[in-house]
């Protein structure tokens, strides 16, 4: 990524945080050290793949690093200001905009299990309810060996 868009991405990421800090929970988007160690034990074959909270896609790209197919990615966001540049980043890859909570409900996945669930989700602002409702959703589609990976 150059920095002209490193710096758009710094941008667009603060602004959304400011109209909704308790969503957003970050001033800014994480940095690529993190996105590779949240992404060092997941490959190709791990697909298909959730992604909890892509906001600008450090993580989505990350995986594309890994060898992941942006096919196999499912892109879950809450917030619509990060939707399109996500639809217009990895055109391939399926962007929801919906809360992750409602996982479980929205039947997302009727083939194969998913093999990992990497979050970026602020579960820390989050109710105890709500992230039993996140976790319980995430761990309905995957499948045996399958992981969570959280940062917080
Ligand atoms: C701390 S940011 C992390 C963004 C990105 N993963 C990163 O590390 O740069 C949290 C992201 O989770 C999204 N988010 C918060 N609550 C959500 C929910 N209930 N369902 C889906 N996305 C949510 C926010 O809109 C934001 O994009």
């Amino acid at each position: 990524m150059t920095a002209k868009a490193a710096c758009s991405d710094f941008l667009h990421f603060f602004r959304s945080w400011v109209s909704n800090p308790l969503r957003v929970a970050a001033i800014a988007p994480s940095g690529d050290s993190l996105a590779r160690i949240m992404t060092s034990e997941i490959a190709a074959l791990d697909g298909p793949i959730i992604e909890l909270g892509p906001g600008t896609g450090v993580f989505t790209r990350a995986l594309l690093a890994r060898g992941v197919s942006e096919a196999d990615l499912t892109l879950i966001e809450y917030g619509p200001e990060f939707i399109s540049s996500l639809q217009a980043r990895f055109p391939t890859a399926r962007v929801l905009q919906m809360d992750a909570a409602h996982l479980a409900d929205a039947d997302i996945f009727e083939g194969e299990p998913v093999g990992a669930v990497v979050s970026g989700l602020p579960l820390l602002s989050m109710s105890p309810r709500k992230i039993v409702s996140i976790l319980a959703g995430a761990f309905a589609y995957m499948r045996p060996g399958g992981a969570v990976y959280q940062f917080t």
